[in-house]
């Protein structure tokens, strides 16, 4: 028999899907069978809108985007409402939406800890509240966490801070919903060639690559592929957990 992941009649909500890491998981969600939301920030310049706008036209059928901010819960019930009236439901939820202000926490301003803080984890905590009474039996949410949450860069007392929570709330999430068969999990990227991993400065970023047993940096589908597997029936009985997608480094 050959086995094939199959998400036919499935809804996907990704948030943060206008690029990078999240448009790869929409896409790689989308080529299963899917039906995708693809969540993007309503930036003032609209150039979030126009890239999910094109990732829409270039998807066809099955595919939708969908403006919210992440750090609002209203915005976000509102997101959710767009898609269930569209597409009849939501199955799967992909927390990926994620910014990063890095400096040593001597120098860190309250402003760069609270905007990673409201995007990176009560981001999260919004999304799954919007979609908790909602989503399916046998659901899947899957969060993108970081590497960092293990490793603790220097740098990064926000992003690191938010990713932990982020993985404690995936576990204390997976057994509130358990019942239902739905299943929570995480995903830990190491550094993965996007927008946000080119904004590394490049003598961080030779030291980081000489530390990854693999020698370069991960893809967006590398990390699409393992939410992938994640979203299937085939992890029916994974939950609680974090994935790490790291190239086999461990800080
Ligand atoms: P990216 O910067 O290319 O994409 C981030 C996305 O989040 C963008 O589409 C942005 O518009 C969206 N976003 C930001 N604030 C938002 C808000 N308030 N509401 C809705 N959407 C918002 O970054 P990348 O690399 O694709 O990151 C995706 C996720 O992966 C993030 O959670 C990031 O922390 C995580 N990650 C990335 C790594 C990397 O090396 N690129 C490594 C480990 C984790």
């Amino acid at each position: 028999m050959m086995m094939q992941i199959d998400l036919t009649g499935h809804t996907a909500f990704v948030t943060g899907a206008s690029q990078g890491i999240g448009e790869s998981i929409a896409r790689m969600l989308h080529s299963a069978g899917a039906n995708v939301a693809i969540n993007y920030f309503n930036d003032a310049e609209g150039s979030n809108l126009a890239k999910a706008d094109a990732i829409v036209d270039s998807l066809g059928e099955r595919a939708m985007s969908v403006a919210s901010d992440v750090r609002n819960l209203d915005q976000m019930n509102a997101a959710v409402d767009q898609t269930v009236e569209k597409f009849g439901g939501v199955k799967i939820l992909v927390n990926n939406a994620g910014i990063l202000r890095d400096r040593t926490l001597k120098k860190m301003s309250e402003t760069e800890w609270q905007d990673v803080i409201d995007t990176n984890l009560t981001g999260v905590f919004n999304a799954c509240k919007s979609v908790i009474d909602r989503i399916s039996d046998n659901g899947r949410i899957i969060s993108i966490a970081s590497l960092a949450a293990a490793t603790g860069f220097f740098g990064q007392a926000n992003y690191v801070s938010a990713k932990a929570g982020v993985i404690g709330l995936t576990k204390v999430l997976s057994k509130e919903v358990a019942r239902k068969g739905i299943t929570v999990n995480a995903v830990a990227p190491g550094v993965i060639n996007t927008e946000m991993g080119e904004s590394i400065p490049e003598e961080n970023k030779k030291w980081m690559i000489s530390q990854v047993p693999m020698g370069r940096f991960g893809e967006p589908d590398e990390i699409a592929k393992v939410v992938l597997f994640l979203a299937s029936d085939l992890a029916s009985y994974v939950t609680g957990q974090t994935v790490h997608v790291n190239g086999g480094w461990w800080g």
